[in-house]
């Protein structure tokens, strides 16, 4: 077993790609470190330069003291994992996990038998050794695949979004299998996903990957309470973050929050937890709240003054042990599809950066934003459309215009109440929201206001 170290490693492919971009990152002997990012961003290509399928244009990777730049991959001694196992289809379970230890000096026929046994226990594919894999099922086809992995005693696993191909519930219960798996036998394993309910439940440790830059590397309930930029904040979490503009005052009681027609009494911890926050008095912020720290605010128990929002319910969706509340609240959003598409299930290469850098550049106006979440679905948005909305897209505002506006104009937030909420479509809603959990960003730099 060995820490791997990634020391400034970029990666451009020859066609001028730039696919992994100065990556520093350090896993330290026996963790389990995720990377994770929408597709595209260069994880795949990160686990490839380990692997040494592909070479590193500058840096250093180290897999234990040891430089390896110029290693030959199966010099490496890591075991790499993919999506698609790549079995060999004519042989058996067994033959499958021997296989790569048949070709290597040093293992006999014995020790061959025996760490296949080994691993057979450890996966319960014990009375399974005699099949082909077309006799088995997706989750016993990814155990073997493992089962290969664990076989070659290898000093570091890598494993490429493995758990994509299975169903949703075979790829909880695997997901699981995998972390009990690496914690017994604690080699060092680098697990790639873009998935990030995937990445928080798994790693010790999870990097944050964007168009092959390191984002944030931190303990998964470190990135959920202190993400250090928009990307981060908006990219965990679900449903994700909502990011509003705001600017900061100073109010009668303290400094307030001011968005549309609402304005929260920032308190304490916040101020205390941002520093940088007294710089922004007077100026433009993204406010970031998580749809959990908004609360039908008649079901709160102490609804301190200035926490409360009044806000318009547009949708209501009931998943039994909550219900999400999609509330219109006057402003626009900074979230809408391009983001979305990123940070959701199919999340594709579009980007919050750009996005939100064209939005807080004010080049992409409220009428453009509601158009494309019009496009995601928004009922009403498809047709009032971007066409209603008066003046070049350059010069549209920001918020939302002063008087009546289109309902799909409107910004919606997302709070994810308390089942017991009766709150309907179309009702006027209090919503309570919690003070001390608000985050701030840099409009433009997008990076956390925390100091
Ligand atoms: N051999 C290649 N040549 C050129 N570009 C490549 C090559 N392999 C990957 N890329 C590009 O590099 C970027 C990162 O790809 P990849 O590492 O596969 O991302 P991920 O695994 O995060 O989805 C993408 O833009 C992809 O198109
Ligand atoms: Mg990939």
């Amino acid at each position: 077993m060995a820490a791997i170290v990634l020391d400034g490693i970029t990666k451009q492919f020859p066609d001028g790609t730039t696919a992994v971009r100065s990556l520093d990152l350090s896993i330290a002997d026996g963790e389990l470190m995720v990377l994770v990012g929408p597709s595209g961003c260069g994880k795949t290509t990160a686990l490839r330069l380990v692997a040494g399928l592909e070479e590193v244009t500058a840096g250093t990777i180290f897999i234990g003291d040891r430089p390896v730049n110029d290693v030959e991959p199966r010099d490496r001694d890591i075991a790499m994992v993919f999506q698609s196992y790549a079995l060999y289809p004519h042989l058996t379970v067994r033959q499958n996990m021997a296989f790569s230890l048949k070709y290597r000096r040093g293992s006999g026929k014995d020790e061959i038998g025996r760490r296949v046994a080994e691993a057979a226990r450890i996966l319960e594919l014990e009375p399974l050794l005699e099949r082909k894999p077309r006799q088995l099922s997706g989750g016993q086809r990814q155990r073997v695949a493992m089962g290969r992995a664990i076989v070659r005693q290898p000093q570091a696993f890598l494993m490429d979004e493995p758990l994509s191909n299975l169903d949703a519930k075979l790829r909880v219960q695997m997901r699981a299998e995998i972390a009990r798996l690496q914690r017994s036998l604690g080699v060092t394993t680098i697990y790639v996903t873009h998935d990030q309910t995937e990445a928080m439940t798994l790693g010790s440790r999870v990097a944050v990957i964007r168009h092959g830059e390191l984002q944030q590397v931190a303990p998964p309930q470190e990135l959920y309470l202190r993400p250090a930029n928009l990307f981060v904040a908006s990219f965990i979490g679900s449903p994700a973050m909502n990011l509003i503009e705001a600017s900061v005052e100073r109010g009668d009681g303290g400094p307030q929050v001011c968005f549309g027609p609402h304005r929260l009494a920032i308190g304490e911890k916040p101020v205390r937890e941002h520093p940088a926050l007294e710089r922004y008095l007077g100026r433009k912020v993204v406010l970031g709240i998580r749809p959990e720290h908004l609360e039908d605010a008649s079901l709160a128990r102490d609804a301190a003054a200035g926490s409360v929002i009044g806000v318009t319910v547009e949708l209501r969706e009931e998943l039994g042990s909550e219900v999400d509340l999609h509330c219109a609240v006057g402003v626009a959003p900074l979230h809408p599809a391009g983001l979305g598409s990123e940070v959701d299930a199919d999340r594709d290469a579009g980007g919050l950066g750009a996005l939100s850098a064209r939005v807080l550049a004010g080049t992409e106006g409220a009428g453009a934003l509601a158009g494309t979440e019009g496009a995601g679905g928004t009922e009403g948005a498809a047709v009032s459309g971007p066409a209603q909305v008066a003046g070049p897209p350059g010069a549209a505002p920001l918020t939302a215009p002063a008087g009546p506006v289109p309902s799909a104009l409107a910004a919606t937030i997302v709070a994810r109440m308390d089942p017991r909420t009766t709150l309907q479509v179309g009702e006027q809603a209090q919503v309570q929201v919690d003070l001390a959990a608000l985050h701030f960003f840099d409009p433009e730099t997008g990076t956390s206001l925390r100091g």
